[in-house]
């Protein structure tokens, strides 16, 4: 870590640079989508919801008129989608500086995509997984081209439960939540090996933003149940919710500063990475462990059949 208090000022001017970011019409993939387009990069806002999409595009050029965004509809539960995006994206554009897996559910009812797969598993870690690996042939002709990863300090209390990935045999949203996102760890450090392996020259990076204030939790499981619960659940979140406008830093220094290594993990350095400017975390060892990760990718690559490297 160079700088202490790495910021939005930080960022460098990313004049010809391209960047495609999933979930950008909200939360913290709309702030990454506003800052940098500010710093002068392109970005392909990659949404579930077109209509969504061009509203946030929209609120960005008011206040950025020379923002260069365009909208791209892409639904991560759905893989026919997932391939009409990369088809789109790889017969309109020739690089691909950052790719930023940031769209995410969080313990929603029990649900499978249209292609059978439990909904959060699916979207988190499965959309992802098969929309990096389609877009590979633009990435390999991007020099320095980085691939960042949004996971979660829950992805501790994750494990990887092959024998029920469809929930099928059971179904506890928050565990699966944590599943998906020491899913999104497992990936993005195997996919570093992988550049590694290959001799690619890219970086894959992963993230997490701490607790920062989107509509993740408002959605998500702490804002149900009893009033009193629901009462505390809402003073943590404005007593300790950081804004968007801090909770993306982590994915923004993984995504442009030159101090990150690939296989490296970013996340806030304060209240035990709840808050603050961004810092190397640690990955638990589980996210770590490299026969894991390889179980992972074989068993994501037969259920997505899609073949990476
Ligand atoms: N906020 C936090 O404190 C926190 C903490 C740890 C990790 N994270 C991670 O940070 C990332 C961003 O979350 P956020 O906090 O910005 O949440 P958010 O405001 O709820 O944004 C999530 C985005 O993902 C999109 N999305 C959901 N399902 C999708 C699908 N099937 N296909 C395409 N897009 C889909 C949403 O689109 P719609 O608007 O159409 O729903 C939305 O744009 C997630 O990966 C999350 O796990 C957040």
């Amino acid at each position: 870590m160079a700088k202490k208090r790495w910021s939005y000022v930080d960022i460098p001017i990313l004049e010809g640079k391209v960047s495609l970011i999933t979930g950008a019409n909200s939360g913290l993939g709309l702030q990454a989508t506003h800052f940098l387009s500010d710093k002068g990069a392109e970005i392909v806002m990659a949404v579930r919801n077109v209509e969504k999409g061009e509203k946030a595009a929209t609120d960005i050029l008011r206040r950025s008129p020379s923002a260069r965004l365009s909208v791209i509809q892409a639904n991560l539960a759905d893989l026919q989608s997932i391939q009409r995006l990369s088809r789109q994206f790889l017969e309109q554009y020739k690089r691909l500086d950052g790719l930023i897996n940031n769209a995410g559910i969080m313990a929603n009812p029990y649900q499978l995509t249209k292609d059978g797969f439990e909904m959060q598993f699916g979207t988190n870690h499965l959309g992802h997984f098969a929309l990096t690996g389609l877009l590979m042939p633009v990435i390999r002709n991007t020099p320095g081209a980085r691939v960042v990863t949004m996971s979660s300090s829950y992805h501790e209390g994750g494990t990887i439960d092959f024998a029920n990935l469809d929930g099928r045999n059971g179904y506890d949203g928050m565990k699966v939540y944590k599943q998906s996102k020491l899913a999104n760890l497992l990936f993005a450090i195997e996919l570093q090996r992988r550049f590694v392996k290959n001799g690619l020259d890219a970086l894959s990076i992963g993230a997490y933003p701490g607790y920062s204030r989107t509509s993740l939790h408002l959605k998500g499981p702490e804002m149900e149940g009893s009033s009193l619960r629901l009462m505390l659940s809402k003073l943590l979140y404005v007593l300790f919710a950081q804004s968007a406008e801090m909770g993306v830093l982590p994915m923004l220094y993984a995504a442009v500063s030159p101090d990150v290594k690939g296989g490296d993990y970013i996340g806030p350095s304060s209240f035990s990475g709840m808050r603050g400017y961004p810092t190397l975390a640690q990955a638990s060892k589980l996210a770590r462990d490299k026969q894991l990760s390889r179980r992972l990718w074989e068993v994501s690559e037969q259920l997505t059949q899609i073949r990476y490297l």
